[in-house]
């Protein structure tokens, strides 16, 4: 709920939460405090403070006021040219050249639920418990209004914020800089942590302290890319995954952005989010308004766990869309890592075939199908199936795929154009480059103008056609390069540094339309992976293909990365073959599936060139997945032990009763007497009496060597074909654990496993976790006890 009092205090409150914010005498917007709920009060002036009357050299900032500065004042918007010297979060040029802006209190105006923002994805509320509080401010010299927007949701424990200028002068204005979020907060002993990587590595989580002077991340690639997740938190030195205040702050938007922290000498820190202003203006004639994307913010005294699980909530409930949320996810094959381009209609059955007989439910056909396209050089644009490749055509193999059991999936990459292709020859014009300069190729590709309407109408029309008569069911998106040679001939000169914003804008209005009208389509959106993890994506899309790296261990990492913002509902996860493409390493396929089983679950290998062994795990593995996996995608998650820190990663998912829980163990070496393990849990009910119950798992007998005699009832040669011959056939059991015991004994005292294998021999007691193990353990109500 939303408080005001009577000398304009506003007093946001969620759940666990307060925003408290105040008209200042100068008619700026000051921040008083964010942190964890106080109670309401008819005024707030005892949380404000200023510094400015102990200043000697601060600019003062009106006569009226004293000698009250700007610059020692926590502000909700930063402005330039009144004193303030910090980083602005907004900045315009006047017609007659002057940068100055004055923006004062005009009035507010609140209101139960909240609107959509005009052309871009943003939160919606389901629950009549939201509220929205809009605050016009006016700089009265130049008539041109900023509205900055507030929306609470109270069972979430977030706050979203918008900005939008509305130019009511007779004059054209500029902007070149208009940040979604300033937020000002008083204190210097907090870290920063943002999710950083690159392709195939990305979301490594890092986290530095705040010091003196601006840190910021952005994007210039034109989308938000996987160097920089649009996410910043900021987190008290101490805070951990389980206690400690952290803030968290996400932006919902899909291209160049930036995060930026400031510590100033008087140790305020001030936070801003939102549109990159690098290689960005954008020009507003009179009655033109321009709507900043939405920040997601949310605060946690309990550490960064919670703050994860407030995003996930936000992202699962009121940004994916309705008809997505809390509906599983289809278990898939895609043929990417099995086949890449090299694949026929015959050697797609054949992998069907045998999906089906495995308990996939959906057959996702990726890159290749179309044009002339046999490597990624060709193609792009020329969005019609390639009949010598499956001659029966889309639809018919669509239809053979349902006969079989299995829903149909198509890979596109819409965005993009190949120089060597139809579309290109026909409209060299709708691809982004510089007339009279050589393009810069990524991936050998041109990158498709969004910013122009007719390029967006053409594709619109292009793919609803596709999609509707190959009735297709999912639909991979994928988008794999960065912007360069940057121009569109559709815009004047003034307009050409808003061409990266209207691509994504004309990125939105493309796929507003097409969900619209194909709301039943499941889509994942791709670029190179986690190029395009962002929360505008998942507007639209309800999940995203993670990474291009399937590696089973760098995986840990990145999925783990991924979730301190993304919910597991959201992240696609494969189980690829051994050794993996991306690092050659060999990795037992339990853990493929235990690490990827902890998302939406996928397989991405060859299945006919699997042995007896394998096929009858990877069933077991679906069965497993199948029957838990609305916890395994929707649960509540709890990360307890980090891959970035240490050899072992811990995590579980546990249902919104408490009535039960997976948890995952992930081992990356094997080490000699590792020492003895207690496996603490998190988010149980203490008063519950729990069963804990590993999944029984296979090994593959070839990890016992030389020592094969001393697991076996039969003697075999090490090494031999017989050994051989065995191994890809018999399912070696691992050691079986279980416990009871009250959820305060699972959290507190943690279960005591079993010691893991140290030269000391075999036996039913030991675990043999090994090089890349990992375990998964069931927990449940045990309902025996009484
Ligand atoms: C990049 C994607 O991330 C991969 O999964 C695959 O679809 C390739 N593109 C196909 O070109």
């Amino acid at each position: 709920m939303i408080q005001i009092t009577d000398n304009n205090a506003f007093h946001l409150q969620t759940n666990n939460t307060s925003y408290v914010i105040k008209v200042l005498e100068s008619g700026h917007i000051g921040q008083l405090y964010y942190g964890r709920r106080i109670h309401n009060r008819d005024t707030y002036d005892s949380l404000y403070s200023n510094f400015s009357r102990d200043l000697e050299v601060g600019t003062a900032y009106s006569k009226a006021t004293k000698g009250f500065t700007l610059e020692s004042t926590r502000l909700e918007v930063g402005e330039s040219g009144k004193g303030d010297y910090r980083e602005p979060s907004v900045r315009l040029v006047y017609e007659d050249g002057t940068r100055t802006t004055d923006f004062n209190y005009q009035d507010h105006h609140l209101y139960t639920g909240k609107e959509p923002l005009e052309g871009l994805p943003a939160t919606f509320c389901n629950e009549d418990s939201v509220q929205t509080l809009d605050i016009t401010l006016k700089d009265e010299v130049a008539d041109v209004e900023l509205v900055i927007s507030y929306s609470v949701f109270e069972e979430a424990d977030v706050i979203t914020r918008s900005a939008k200028i509305i130019n009511g002068s007779k004059q054209p204005i500029r902007i070149e800089k208009l940040m979604s979020m300033n937020f000002d907060i008083h204190g210097k002993n907090f870290d920063i942590m943002t999710l950083d990587g690159r392709w195939v590595k990305e979301c490594n989580i890092n986290r530095r302290p705040l010091s003196k002077g601006t840190f910021y991340i952005d994007s210039k690639r034109g989308v938000s890319s996987s160097e920089h997740n649009p996410f910043m938190a900021l987190l008290s030195n101490k805070a951990d995954e389980l206690t400690g205040d952290v803030y968290g702050f996400g932006l919902i938007y899909s291209g160049n952005h930036k995060a930026a922290v400031e510590l100033s000498s008087l140790n305020i820190a001030r936070i801003q989010m939102g549109i990159s202003d690098h290689d960005f203006t954008w020009d507003l004639e009179c009655s033109e308004s321009f709507q900043t994307p939405e920040v997601v913010m949310t605060f946690s005294h309990m550490g960064l766990g919670q703050m994860s699980r407030n995003f996930h909530k936000i992202i699962e409930h009121n940004l994916v869309q309705k008809q997505w949320q809390n509906k599983i996810r289809p278990v898939l094959i895609n043929n990417w890592e099995a086949t890449y381009f090299d694949f026929d209609e015959k050697k797609l059955m054949a992998l069907a075939k045998e999906a089906v007989k495995l308990g996939i439910e959906l057959f996702v056909l990726d890159d290749g199908w179309f044009g002339r396209r046999n490597d990624s050089t060709s193609s792009l644009g020329d969005w019609d199936v390639n009949l010598k490749k499956l001659p029966s055509g889309l639809k018919k193999f669509g239809k053979n795929l349902n006969k079989m059991g299995l829903d149909f999936g198509l890979w596109v990459e819409p965005e993009m154009v190949s120089i060597n292709s139809d579309l290109y020859r026909s409209h060299p014009e709708w691809a982004i480059q510089i007339p009279g300069r050589q393009p810069s190729l990524g991936r050998t590709q041109l990158v498709l103008d969004l910013s122009r309407e007719d390029v967006v109408d053409y594709l619109y029309n292009k793919l609803s056609d596709l999609f509707r008569k190959s009735k297709v069911s999912y639909v991979k998106w994928d988008m794999n390069r960065n912007f360069s040679d940057l121009y569109s001939p559709r815009l004047d000169s003034k307009h050409q540094q808003e061409q990266s914003h209207r691509y994504v804008l004309g990125l939105y209005n493309l796929l507003e339309r097409l969900t619209n009208e194909f709301p039943q389509i499941l889509f994942e959106s791709c670029a190179s992976g986690g190029n395009r993890f962002d929360m505008g994506m998942l507007y639209y899309m309800p999940q995203t293909w993670t990474s291009d790296n399937t590696d089973a261990v760098e995986r840990m990492d990145i999925q783990y990365g991924t979730s301190i913002l993304y919910p597991l509902s959201t992240m696609g996860a494969h189980v690829s073959d051994s050794p993996s493409s991306q690092v050659l390493r060999q990795t037992p396929l339990e853990t493929r599936f235990n690490v990827a089983a902890f998302g939406l679950l996928g397989y991405e290998l060859d299945l006919t060139k699997l042995n007896a062994f394998e096929k009858k795990v990877i069933k077991k593995q679906i069965t497993y997945y199948k029957k838990h996996r609305q916890l395994l995608q929707f649960g509540h998650l709890y990360r307890i032990q980090s891959p970035f820190d240490d050899n072992i990663m811990q995590w579980m998912v546990v249902n919104e009763e408490k009535t039960e829980a997976l948890f995952g163990y992930y081992q990356k070496l094997q080490q000699t007497v590792s020492g003895l393990e207690q496996m603490r849990m998190v988010g149980l009910n203490a008063d519950s009496f729990y069963k804990v119950t590993a999944r029984e798992m296979s090994m593959n007998i070839r990890q016992f060597g030389n020592l094969i005699n001393e697991v076996l009832p039969v003697k075999i040669k090490a090494h031999s074909i017989p050994h051989t011959i065995l191994s890809n056939h018999y399912e070696f059991k691992t050691e079986s654990e279980e416990v009871s015991a009250y959820g305060s004994e699972l959290m507190y005292a943690g279960m005591a496993l079993k010691a893991q294998y140290s030269s000391n021999g075999y036996n039913e007691d030991v675990r043999h976790i090994g090089d890349f193990g990992s375990r998964v353990y069931y927990v449940e109500l045990d309902k025996s006890h009484t």
